[in-house]
């Protein structure tokens, strides 16, 4: 091919560290700064005006600048862009928070500049969160409104979008710092530390080591049950040599989160009140963010928007990049139009989706690579059979439709065989895909038991 190839780059960035990018500003007059102060997991002090953190490296301290971290953020982004595109591509759309202020934006963008990268242009997260759907791209006419709802690691962000002719509007906004995905690993290691106690009679929560360990164990629990009914927490030598082992369900994650959703749906309403708006007027609601994977979240907010499309398929904390590179894309396009031969966008053609069985036996489709995925890409699947069994197949099916169970067409399946018979419970098996820039897809299942294993290499003709 000849001609340079364009290469897109995702760029993310969570709001908690990049807002004290606030330059020149009365910290003490400002709460959200205040609050940031506070929480900070290192010293804050403010000199000239300008705040600093105070970093203790064991020798000396040192005084370093928001600014300059946020360019070691981008330089680590960039080496690993690089090492993954196995290319120096160095253009970039760089997404921000929608409340960020112009001085925080610029901060930000300058901050890109100076690790290197040549910045296209900065949008705000919900509306690269449109842009990943392709809302108001394909039927460019007619009026709708869409909630982006974003739940990330510290904050609840949410904002009612106008799309008309294609064009992106913010009507309102709204943005919770008391709730993340933080706040629910942390409810879980909360309830860790009383079954411990009411085990062994010690309550480890005044012990930082102890409810480090408990957080690590909730993080990772807290992921599986996700996709799992239950989910295992061991943990070492929790405290003077006891370990700790525990299995939590679902329904207790859920029951022990409930004031956690509750703030989750009133903050969805209030911003509907704040609108002017009832949940009709809302035509299609964006999932943003990791925790927003959170099954029981999903079903309040279907409940809360009985008759709207939930737009879930694109794995949350992929949203806002997936957006940002379509922006880079459009934006290239344009730049590219004279001289370069090719534009290249390298993304998958069709909805690539694997097949299991929910609870009442009924079959359901969860997909893995939606269509327009920027390749290379890597998804995890695990797939849960019976142990009595003795062989699983797991099932690969593409899709051009949007979510229409109807035209999905199996295309390749890896069987497991020979598996020992567990006595009882279930088995996991893990699934790692991987699709190359070509759209071949290499699959492999291990059974995490036996860690038995069987690779294949699908070559994707599209
Ligand atoms: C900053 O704000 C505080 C509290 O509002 C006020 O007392 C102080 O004088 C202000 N400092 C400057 C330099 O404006
Ligand atoms: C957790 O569940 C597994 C599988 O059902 C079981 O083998 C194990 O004994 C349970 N652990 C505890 C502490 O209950």
């Amino acid at each position: 091919m000849a001609g340079p190839m364009w290469l897109l780059m995702m760029l993310g960035i969570e709001s908690h560290q990049p807002l004290l990018l606030t330059r020149n500003v009365n910290s003490s007059a400002d709460p959200q700064a205040q609050k940031y102060i506070s929480e900070s997991k290192c010293l804050v002090i403010e000199k000239n005006g300008k705040l600093r953190y105070e970093i203790d490296t064991g020798e000396e301290t040192k005084l370093v600048n928001p600014e300059d971290v946020a360019r070691l953020i981008f330089s680590k982004m960039k080496e690993t862009a690089h090492s993954v595109l196995g290319s120096d591509a160095n253009d970039v759309v760089v997404t921000v928070p929608f409340d960020f202020g112009e001085e925080q934006k610029s901060a930000l963008g300058e901050a890109a500049g100076a690790a290197g990268f040549n910045v296209l242009r900065l949008i705000h997260e919900p509306s690269a969160a449109l842009l990943a759907y392709g809302i108001g791209q394909d039927h460019p006419t007619g009026k709708s409104n869409v909630l982006v709802f974003k739940l990330g690691g510290t904050s609840l962000s949410l904002s009612v979008m106008e799309v008309n002719s294609g064009m992106y509007r913010v009507l309102s906004t709204k943005t919770s710092d008391n709730i993340g995905g933080a706040h629910f690993t942390d409810t879980l290691a909360q309830y860790l530390a009383s079954e411990f106690q009411r085990l062994f009679k010690y309550d480890v929560r005044g012990n930082a080591r102890a409810m480090m360990k408990l957080m690590n164990s909730a993080e990772v629990a807290k992921h599986s049950l996700s996709t799992l009914g239950s989910a295992n927490c061991f943990v070492d030598s929790l405290y003077e040599g006891q370990d700790f082992d525990c299995n939590v369900s679902r329904a207790r994650f859920e029951l022990l989160c409930s004031p956690l959703f509750n703030k989750c749906t009133e903050a969805i309403r209030e911003l509907l009140r704040q609108t002017g708006f009832t949940a009709d007027d809302i035509n299609k609601v964006v999932l943003c963010g990791g925790s927003s994977r959170i099954p029981k979240l999903q079903q309040l907010i279907k409940d809360l928007f009985p008759a709207v499309d939930l737009l879930n398929s694109i794995p949350p904390d992929e949203v806002i990049p997936i957006g940002a590179a379509i922006e880079a894309g459009i934006l290239v396009g344009k730049e590219s139009t004279a001289g370069d031969d090719s534009v290249m966008i390298e993304c998958s053609a069709k909805d690539i989706l694997v097949k299991g069985v929910d609870e009442s036996g009924a079959d359901r489709f969860t997909v893995l690579f939606p269509s327009g995925t920027p390749l290379p890409a890597r998804r995890q699947h695990t797939l849960q059979a019976p142990g009595s069994v003795s062989s699983v197949c797991l099932e690969l099916y593409e899709s051009e439709g949007k979510n229409s169970a109807k035209e999905e067409a199996k295309f390749a399946q890896v069987v497991l065989q020979d598996l020992d018979k567990k006595e009882n419970g279930l088995r996991d098996i893990l699934a790692v895909l991987t699709m190359k820039r070509d759209g071949s897809l290499q699959v492999t299942c291990t059974d995490q038991d036996t860690g038995k294993c069987e690779a294949i290499t699908v070559e994707v003709a599209s």
